[in-house]
């Protein structure tokens, strides 16, 4: 039996995951934004991201037409919720929130060594309503030796899903299905 959710709520239900971080360099700094509101549009890979010129990062997006999306463990989760409690505009956040920028491969936005993954993209377009950012994915890091590998997703209301057990269905899958990062 359902009951009425509200509609400004609907959004918690689909809310994806993992939350993760946005590093740009806009020529002159380094910054970061959290962003959960992305996903993935092909294999490719390409992505898409929602944001727009509230943020500071958006400048640094537009101009530079690259970035880096970096994949955040539970173990640094109270420093990316904070990293997407203030802007760069007035936050060195690297250094604030003591997180390490590499040199990307390809891309001037840097690589952030506390993560589990990386991912250099470039900006193939924006759509300025809603404000999506899509993204082609061109360099993929991971760290294989890192102990700590649980994302975790937004339920949208400050609350968070950690990962947990994972199941393997992949026999009742079609083939071009990867194998496990
Ligand atoms: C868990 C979490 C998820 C967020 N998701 C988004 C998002 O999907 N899109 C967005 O524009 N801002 C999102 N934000 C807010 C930005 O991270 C925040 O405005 C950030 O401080 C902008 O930084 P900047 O001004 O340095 O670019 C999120 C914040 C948190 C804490």
């Amino acid at each position: 039996m359902f009951s009425e959710l509200p509609l400004k709520k609907a959004f918690m239900l689909f809310e994806p995951g993992p939350v993760i971080l946005v590093a740009t360099n806009d020529g002159e700094k380094n910054n970061l934004m959290t962003i959960s509101w992305h996903m993935v549009t092909d294999f490719t890979p390409q992505l898409a991201l929602t944001t727009g010129p509230w943020n500071h990062s958006f400048h640094a997006l537009t101009q530079t037409r690259e970035c880096v999306l970096a994949v955040p463990t539970v173990d640094i989760a109270e420093r990316v919720i904070r990293i997407g409690d203030c802007s760069g505009k007035d936050v060195d956040k690297f250094k604030t929130f003591e997180l390490t920028p590499l040199p990307a491969r390809k891309v001037g936005a840097p690589l952030v060594a506390e993560c589990l993954a990386c991912l250099e993209c470039r900006v193939t377009g924006y759509l300025e309503e809603p404000g999506i950012f899509l993204l082609q994915g061109v360099q993929a890091w991971i760290d294989k030796k890192r102990q700590e590998r649980r994302t975790f997703h937004a339920n949208g209301d400050g609350t968070f899903v950690v990962d947990g057990e994972t199941i393997n269905l992949r026999h009742l899958m079609a083939d071009k299905i990867p194998d496990g990062v």
